[in-house]
């Protein structure tokens, strides 16, 4: 059975991704491009560098590394302010739940962001009590899809990979559980993320006795 469920936060725990985008946007408006939703789907589990290579593409701006460093720190300022005001109304549906289920059923709960700001998201919405173990973008030093971040989680809370499953909205990061030898459920609509084991639309379809249902190898 699953002794561990490691987390993503963005996008899975959390409505960040419209912050993102709104910060990412304001960026192209000063940079003179239109940056549409569309675009910003690519976005999705990359790091903040990562991601500002892919803005500038669909601007077809070239920039020497000095100057996107300067820019994606812009854009972060923006992202935190925005961040700043969030609180627990921002939590997405049935995470809370499962979260406490997990922790009636002794099940060990990590994070694996590839974000820096996850504490300050975790601390104003109420979620830091859940975790047993917290890793995140300024304890990991190798981007998703690279494994680090679930491999480290994993580690923190001392469960093997094989008994641990990862929950993402990236592909990326269904990429990273894959890699850590671990099992995954991709939260998204039907027909996406199928590296995944399983799609789930949200957390709200989870329970443990369904993840135990699910995850049994057949
Ligand atoms: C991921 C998000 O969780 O974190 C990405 O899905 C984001 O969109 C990345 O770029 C890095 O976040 P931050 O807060 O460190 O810029
Ligand atoms: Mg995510």
């Amino acid at each position: 059975p699953i002794q561990a469920c490691l987390f993503d936060l963005d996008g899975v725990l959390v409505d960040t991704a419209k912050y993102h985008f709104l910060a990412w946007k304001r960026l192209a408006d000063e940079l003179g491009f239109e940056f549409t939703e569309k675009d910003n789907e690519r976005l999705k589990g990359v790091s903040r560098m990562a991601s500002l290579d892919i803005l500038l593409e669909v601007g077809n701006v070239q920039l020497d590394e000095a100057s996107k460093i300067a820019l994606a720190e812009k854009k972060n300022t923006w992202y935190v302010d925005y961040i700043s005001s969030m609180d627990d109304s921002e939590i997405l549906p049935g995470s809370l739940s499962f979260l406490k289920e997990l922790k009636q059923y002794g099940i060990k709960v990590a994070l694996g962001s590839a974000s820096k700001n996850a504490m300050m998201i975790l601390n104003n919405t109420n979620l830091v009590p859940y975790f047993d173990v917290i890793i995140d973008g300024t304890t990991t030093s190798n981007a998703k899809p690279d494994p680090e971040v679930f491999i480290l989680g994993a580690k923190g809370v001392q469960v093997s990979p094989e008994y641990c499953v990862v929950f993402e909205d990236a592909e990326a990061g269904i990429e990273a559980a894959t890699r850590a030898g671990m099992r995954s459920i991709g939260i998204g609509s039907q027909g996406t993320l199928t590296q995944a084991e399983h799609v789930v639309s949200s957390l709200a379809e989870m329970s443990v006795e369904k993840l135990q249902r699910i995850m049994t190898r057949h």
